[in-house]
């Protein structure tokens, strides 16, 4: 194992290079970058190692919700600037393209239309291309102590990465501008205050309040609940006629999918059993 990694947790699955690292628990996996010595910047193995990861995950019906954050006292310090620009940036530039192509298939591509829940856990240093694997994924917590920045005009380049549209996504136009043009750090509270992550809690707690959230959307049906990140994505480009006709059948595909019919399950049980009150909780479901 190479000197400063984090040894795989009992129960996990490591991968080759173990710059990234899996734990599933109760349906949960919980995804490390794993360069805890570099402040989980991200390198071509990380890269990677997230594509392949996420594949699996994809196709691993034991994996129900996943939350990705990082190992030690970072989330992500962001692009490696000697392995990821640096580097490549003196080699061929077919190479660099292809490396900026996978990660683009990792970061928002591949995340963003992940069909099973996703959380960001930032459990500490968030900063330039870490923006965009946070923004990518459907919530995020933070740690009120996590210190967030976007850190390029620190050092001459613009938020690329896709950085700058996972910003204007989430913050307001005035907050985008600020931080990308001033590059000065904020912290978890204020990441909440301006949307940027669904919450901020104490660090001592960040995992059991991730732990929890995983465990709600575990007890949701999953079917539908996929139709519903894919439609809360797809609509923002559409207009009002066009989104109506694209829920319309959406709400009838996850019905044709459904293989416990929650629709019907819950009509049941509300209003012929009155066992249950839908704007209170969820419908029993036989799992
Ligand atoms: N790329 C490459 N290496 C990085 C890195 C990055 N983005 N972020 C941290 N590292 C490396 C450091 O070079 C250092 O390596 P070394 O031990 O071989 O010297 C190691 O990680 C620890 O970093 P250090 O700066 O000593 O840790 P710190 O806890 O004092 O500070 C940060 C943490 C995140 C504030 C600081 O490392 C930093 O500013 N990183 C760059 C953040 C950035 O601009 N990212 C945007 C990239 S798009």
């Amino acid at each position: 194992m190479t000197e400063g990694k984090t040894a795989p947790a009992e129960g996990s699955i490591s991968y080759p290079n173990k710059s990234v690292i899996v734990r599933m628990e109760d349906g949960i996996a919980w995804v490390s970058l794993n360069r805890p010595e570099k402040r989980n910047a991200i390198n071509p193995a990380i890269v990677f190692e997230m594509n392949e990861v996420l594949d699996n995950l994809e196709a691993d019906d034991s994996c129900r919700v996943v939350v990705i954050t990082g190992s030690g006292d970072a989330f992500s310090a962001g692009q490696d600037l000697k392995e990821y620009f640096r580097e490549p940036d003196a080699g061929p530039p077919v190479l660099r393209e292809r490396l900026h192509k996978a990660n683009a298939q990792w970061q928002w591509r591949r995340l963003m239309h992940f069909s099973k829940p996703t959380i960001a856990m930032v459990n500490g240093w968030c900063f330039g291309g870490g923006f965009t694997p946070l923004v990518s994924c459907d919530l995020a917590i933070a740690a009120d102590e996590a210190i967030f920045g976007l850190s390029e005009i620190n050092w001459g380049i613009i938020p690329g990465g896709n950085v700058t549209r996972a910003v204007v996504q989430t913050m307001n136009h005035r907050d985008s501008m600020f931080y990308i043009m001033t590059g000065r750090t904020f912290d978890g509270k204020k990441a909440a205050q301006m949307g940027l992550v669904n919450e901020s809690v104490p660090l001592a707690q960040l995992r059991e309040h991730t732990r929890a959230l995983a465990l709600e959307l575990l007890g949701k049906n999953p079917t539908v609940l996929r139709a519903c990140k894919q439609a809360v994505r797809s609509v923002q480009g559409m207009s009002w006629e066009t989104s109506d006709d694209y829920l319309f059948a959406k709400g009838h595909q996850a019905r044709f999918l459904d293989p416990e019919g929650g629709r019907n399950q819950g009509m049941k049980q509300f209003l012929d059993e009155k066992s249950f009150r839908p704007g209170l909780g969820g419908y029993k479901r036989d799992e």
